[in-house]
């Protein structure tokens, strides 16, 4: 009995002790596996955060280099706009430039149309008040009523005084046909090679001894810079001479206007002469009223003039350009109103 109650013991003793083993295996099996489970889950974690890093740094790149590439296109985009400016700004010029050319053709035309019959005008005129005289000599010498004379004499006299008119507007007329004939004299002048500091200067006194003798109150202050070793150039002189004539004449008349209006005012005259990119250019600028804007872009056609009727023709801008364009050159203007005034002549060597 106590034999097998010992056998039943050591079999419950194996029986409990298999199992302890079997659970300490299945244990260590398990904590072995979750173990793995948990090292498999870092490794993959690490992975992620890797990957993460390098997409965070490839977004970075990228948008380095959208922003890069933005720079880029806004730099293309502001250059492109202002080629597109200095596109409109030519494309502007150049039609300005042939709307002077036809204008400055058209105007010749015109002048040839009306030479002939002016002149028909001024020589009849002429012939006419020869007649006339004769006729008012020939009616005192006769021995006519008293009566009749003093109702023919008056109205001869009358006759005279139209004509006068006639012929001193005619005459008016002439000198403006004249000018404007200027835009078809092209064999006039000759090429010369000439220094234009010299011709500058000639023509900058003569033009202001000219305005004195009228205007005897005017005065005004140079500043001349002659540039030194400007090479001489070839260019019609005459030509040059009156169109320095025309902006001295201008710019004196600006500022004397503006001495009429203003006490504490000294006009002011510079002249710049000097040499860029194979150019040789000549400055003039006054102090005087200026250009309003409204005008700048009218100021070189032919008849545009803000000056009293019988002092100007306002052709001698328009002359200037044809002449300046025949020597293959340029004349420019900048102005601000009541302030200054600048053309600048460039003749190309
Ligand atoms: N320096 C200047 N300052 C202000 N306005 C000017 C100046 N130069 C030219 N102008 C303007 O341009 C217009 C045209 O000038 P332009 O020399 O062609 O004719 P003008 O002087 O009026 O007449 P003309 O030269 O035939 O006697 C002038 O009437 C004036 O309004
Ligand atoms: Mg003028």
């Amino acid at each position: 009995m106590d034999l097998l109650e010992i056998n039943i013991q050591s079999r419950v003793i194996i029986g409990i002790s298999a199992m302890v083993v079997l659970f300490t295996s299945f244990l260590v099996v398990f904590i072995s596996n979750q173990r793995k489970k948990l090292q498999y889950h870092k490794q993959i974690q690490a992975i992620q955060l890797e990957q993460q890093e390098s997409l965070k740094q490839q977004n970075q790149q990228l948008e380095q280099r959208v922003e890069e590439r933005t720079a880029e296109i806004s730099e293309q985009k502001e250059i492109l706009q202002e080629t597109l400016e200095e596109l409109r700004a030519s494309q502007l010029h150049l039609i300005q430039k042939e709307k002077m050319a036809s204008l400055g053709e058209l105007t010749a035309g015109i002048a040839h149309e009306i030479q002939n019959p002016l002149n028909f005008v001024l020589n009849f005129g002429e012939i006419n008040r020869d007649l006339l005289m004769e006729i008012k000599e020939a009616l005192e010498k006769e021995n006519l009523s008293e009566g009749f004379k003093e109702d023919i004499l008056p109205l001869v006299g009358d006759l005279g005084d139209n004509l006068s008119k006639i012929l001193q507007h005619g005459k008016r007329a002439d000198g403006i046909v004249r000018n404007m004939l200027q835009h078809t004299r092209k064999e006039a002048g000759v090429v010369v090679l000439t220094n234009l500091n010299e011709l500058t200067d000639e023509f900058l006194k003569m033009s202001y001894h000219g305005f004195r003798a009228r205007h005897k109150s005017f005065n005004c202050t140079f500043n001349t810079i002659f540039e030194g070793g400007l090479e001489p150039i070839r260019v019609i002189p005459q030509d040059i001479g009156h169109i320095l004539v025309n902006i001295f004449g201008n710019a004196f008349y600006s500022m004397q206007e503006k001495a009429k209006i203003k006490s504490d005012y000294e006009p002011v005259l510079s002249i710049h002469t000097s040499s860029k990119d194979g150019k040789a250019i000549i400055e003039v600028r006054d102090n005087g009223m200026g250009i309003p804007e409204k005008i700048i872009n009218k100021i070189f056609q032919p008849f545009f003039t803000t000056k009293p009727t019988g002092e100007a023709t306002g052709l001698g801008l328009s002359l200037s350009y044809d002449m300046i364009r025949s020597h293959k050159g340029d004349i420019k203007v900048i102005s601000a109103e009541g302030e200054y005034a600048q053309f600048s002549i460039e003749l190309n060597y």
